[in-house]
């Protein structure tokens, strides 16, 4: 079998290379950088060549497999850069109860919420969570996503949250290299009602438990629910700062029902995004700017509690980069299609063509340290997303349609 692979004659190939050069901030549509009748070179690790087919290089002729696409059409790899997608049972009754008047924060206090998640989910084995995860990770991917976070956190307790990242390890091992699985150690999700406060369940499971991770070797990142009635801000420094010593990675949920200062905080750490930020303020929408940290939105979740959206323009226009994710978890965000979140979102928050698609490959790539993808740029990794359309727009335009006819990556 020959080595180079080459994809061709796709009606459109979504390269995002202005958008790239400017690290994802302040794009204009013509940072899109769409080529028409066009293909692309990759060897196992990366792209070669991608340019019009009436330029293809003579070179590659005999040197690739090619396989051809036309009617196609071509973007970067899809990314959803925040899931919650481990977990056991479902809270249908929980959004019937929003519906009918209560509020998520009340249903949470009344022992509802991630609580109830955390029961739903003990009761499972690790075969079970490994299969219903499966099931999950598979129909994420036929929607076109290449690569998925999965955040641990409805363990909460010692050896289920072990139990928890182990599974998601299986996973990414499972599924590599078609689909990219990121594992995020979330035990900093919700108190368990056995523990008098968030310090007492911080120093007696969530960093031990962390201790333990780091030496296996087995997670990506850290994340903690930064929010009044959860985790406060000395709560995450301690995470933020046992994170960093250890090399690991740093993100956080912040500022989604009050301004806590969570994203200043997520920049002080270097974290590689800091996510929903319905109520940031000034300072913090400036700390960003300044910061490689990722603003992550999650419109899927204002969309499913009824309540306000953040404010993206004025993140976008003061140059932060913003990825948007699914959230997808059994409460606050069942939904599990990042695309359709992406494309109901973006007249909401009056994005462009080039932010919108930047928000869903490129930025969410790199809030999840994945800084050589994202876009199709010689140099980069080979990961990509077709689509059964010949015209990009067509995608997002057809809200909730699957299009994706799958991903191709040429990794090993
Ligand atoms: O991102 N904010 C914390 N975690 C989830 C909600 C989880 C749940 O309600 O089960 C979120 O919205
Ligand atoms: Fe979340």
């Amino acid at each position: 079998m020959k080595r180079l692979k080459a994809f061709r004659n796709f009606d459109q190939i979504l390269t995002l290379e202005g958008s790239y050069k400017k690290d994802g901030r302040k794009v204009q549509p013509e940072d899109m950088s769409i080529l028409h009748k066009a293909s692309v070179v990759c060897s196992e690790n990366e792209v070669l060549w991608v340019g019009l087919e009436k330029d293809f290089p003579q070179e590659y002729e005999k040197t690739a497999e090619h396989s051809y696409f036309k009617g196609k059409a071509l973007t970067p790899e899809i990314v959803d850069s925040h899931t919650h997608l481990i977990f056991g049972g479902n809270r249908a009754d929980e959004y019937s109860m929003r519906l009918n008047g209560a509020d998520y924060q009340e249903i949470a206090k009344a022992g509802g919420g991630i609580l109830n998640t955390m029961k739903g989910t003990q009761a499972l084995s690790s075969e079970e969570l490994f299969n219903i995860s499966v099931d999950r990770i598979n129909r994420i991917h036929s929607y076109g996503v290449g690569t998925i976070e999965i955040k641990s956190g409805y363990g909460l307790e010692y050896s289920k949250e072990m139990e928890l990242t182990k599974v998601i390890d299986k996973l990414k091992k499972h599924f590599y290299p078609k689909i990219q699985i990121k594992n995020t150690y979330m035990a900093a999700h919700a108190v368990p009602k056995d523990y008098t406060s968030s310090k007492e369940f911080m120093s007696s499971v969530v960093i031990p438990l962390l201790e333990e991770l780091s030496d296996k070797n087995i997670i990506d990142a850290v994340d903690i629910f930064h929010e009044q009635n959860y985790f406060d801000s000395k709560d995450t420094k301690l995470l933020f700062e046992k994170a960093k010593a250890l090399g690991i990675d740093r993100k956080s949920h912040a500022d989604e029902f009050f301004d806590n200062k969570g994203a200043i905080l997520a920049c002080k750490y270097n974290a590689l995004s800091t996510d929903h930020l319905l109520r940031t303020e000034q300072d913090g929408i400036e700390a960003l700017a300044q910061s490689s940290t990722v603003a992550t939105l999650l419109p899927g979740t204002g969309f499913f509690l009824g309540k306000p959206q953040a404010n993206a323009r004025r993140f976008l226009d003061q140059g932060v980069k913003v990825a948007i994710a699914s959230d997808y978890n059994p409460g606050s965000c069942h939904c599990d299609n990042v695309i359709l979140v992406a494309s109901l979102a973006a007249p909401a928050y009056k994005m462009n063509m080039a932010e919108l698609w930047s928000s869903i490959t490129l930025n969410s790539a790199h809030a999840l340290g994945l800084k050589n993808q994202g876009a199709i740029v010689q140099g980069l990794k080979p990961r990509f997303t077709v689509f059964d359309v010949s015209n990009i727009n067509s995608i997002t335009y057809n809200w909730g349609r699957q299009l994706s006819s799958g991903t191709i990556t040429t990794e090993v």
